[in-house]
């Protein structure tokens, strides 16, 4: 089995099945775990249905067939997911480093609710490498990772990053969630948690939140089970069965949101509105060669600068849209473009501040790429070329 390849790993990882046997696993709705006998009551695992059902182990099965570890942790949502994995480790007077380009909600809960339980958290540049050294302080716990990162798309070094950490005892921990867990395997590379919103291209459907921490070592993944149990963290059974239902066709589904995506990155680079395209896979990407040699696959997220534009027309061009919508979620079936100016809140001296015009996020869907350039090209009409 571990010789496949992982789209095949992927359907076939396969718990106990009724008889006859059936290719999905049952749903089981329920609270209660039943026991018919007093002796196993305190005695068998699980004995509430919180610890998680059939459906909640076949997950944990696919999601360590996709990313390796030694084992997962599921939770309700992504963001749940990635305060857990920090949490976790951290207790009162530790110091922890965090990108300055984490998703903004897990950058809120360590910057607030971290510093207010009494721990200590510091940004760091996305590009800074084994320059984290100098960043480190004799209580510094854990490193936190998103590659790319959330918006501008930076590619991290991180095996140089777990170099560094791993010297001095630390901790790494990486929100895995644009590469799928397919295109980048971050365990492999040392890091210690690799967190995931299950909303995004496990479930991949826009109808469902989930959320998932995979655990290098058994000492770590142990931990973060225990810090789940005494928080009540869980996932719901039919969350787990859309995730898992979705992992089967990850592999298909990522493969051609990559493929359009790449499609409609090379046709965005060559317009006279776009003044800057921010696709990792591309030559023109700062940091290519570092995802080159890190990453096998691009999803279909990615960025791109629009020339300077006079007042409104950005929301011209964005209400000429027909099939991209606006919303702040990504990884489902959909097109999603916004802009992305009023969420950056970086540190000072960051290229963001620089650049010429807005910046625009894509999520590029299922649809026919050649429909998605043409909506693009018509509503491009309300765009300045600079
Ligand atoms: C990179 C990243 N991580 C985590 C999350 C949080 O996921 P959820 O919406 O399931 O809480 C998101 C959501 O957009 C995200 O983009």
């Amino acid at each position: 089995m571990s010789e496949n390849k992982p789209s095949t790993r992927l359907i076939h990882t396969r718990g106990p099945r009724l008889d006859p046997p059936v290719v999905n696993p049952p749903l089981e709705r329920a609270s209660t775990v039943l026991f018919d006998d007093p002796e196993r009551l305190y005695a068998d695992k699980p004995s509430y249905a919180r610890m998680g059902l059939g459906v909640h182990r076949e997950l944990e099965a696919a999601l360590s067939a996709l990313e390796g570890g030694q084992g997962v942790q599921l939770a309700p949502s992504g963001l749940a997911a990635c305060a857990l994995a920090i949490a976790c480790l951290v207790e009162a007077g530790d110091h922890v480093l965090i990108a300055d380009t984490l998703y903004g909600p897990t950058r809120r809960f360590c910057e607030k609710r971290l510093k207010r339980m009494g721990v200590e958290v510091t940004r760091f540049p996305p590009r800074i490498g084994r320059g984290i050294e100098r960043l480190f302080q004799p209580n510094t716990r854990a490193v936190y990772l998103e590659s790319p990162g959330s918006l501008t798309f930076e590619i991290m070094d991180t095996p140089a990053l777990v170099e560094a950490a791993g010297s001095r005892d630390i901790y790494t921990v990486i929100d895995n969630t644009w590469s799928g867990g397919l295109y980048h395997q971050p365990l492999a590379l040392g890091v210690d948690l690799s967190v995931q919103a299950l909303t995004k291209y496990a479930i991949g459907h826009a109808d469902g939140f989930g959320g998932a921490v995979m655990a290098r070592s058994a000492a770590v993944a142990q931990n973060v089970s225990e810090c789940a149990g005494e928080w009540g963290i869980a996932l719901g059974p039919e969350e787990a069965w859309l995730a898992l239902r979705g992992l089967r066709t990850l592999s298909t589904r990522l493969r051609a949101h990559d493929e359009s995506a790449r499609k409609l990155a090379a046709w965005l680079e060559a317009r006279p509105e776009v003044a800057r395209l921010i696709h990792p896979a591309f030559d023109s990407h700062p940091d290519h060669a570092i995802w080159k040699r890190d990453f096998t696959g691009a999803s279909g997220l990615f960025g791109f600068v629009l020339q300077p534009q006079p007042d409104g027309a950005v929301n011209a061009f964005l209400r000429a849209l027909d099939l991209f919508g606006m919303g702040f979620s990504w990884g489902g079936f959909e097109s999603l473009l916004i802009p992305c100016d009023p969420q950056l809140r970086r540190l000072p001296g960051d290229w963001t501040q620089e650049r010429p015009g807005p910046l625009m996020r894509i999520h590029v869907g299922l649809e026919d790429p050649d429909d998605l350039i043409a909506d693009l090209e018509a509503a491009m009409q309300h765009l300045s070329a600079g």
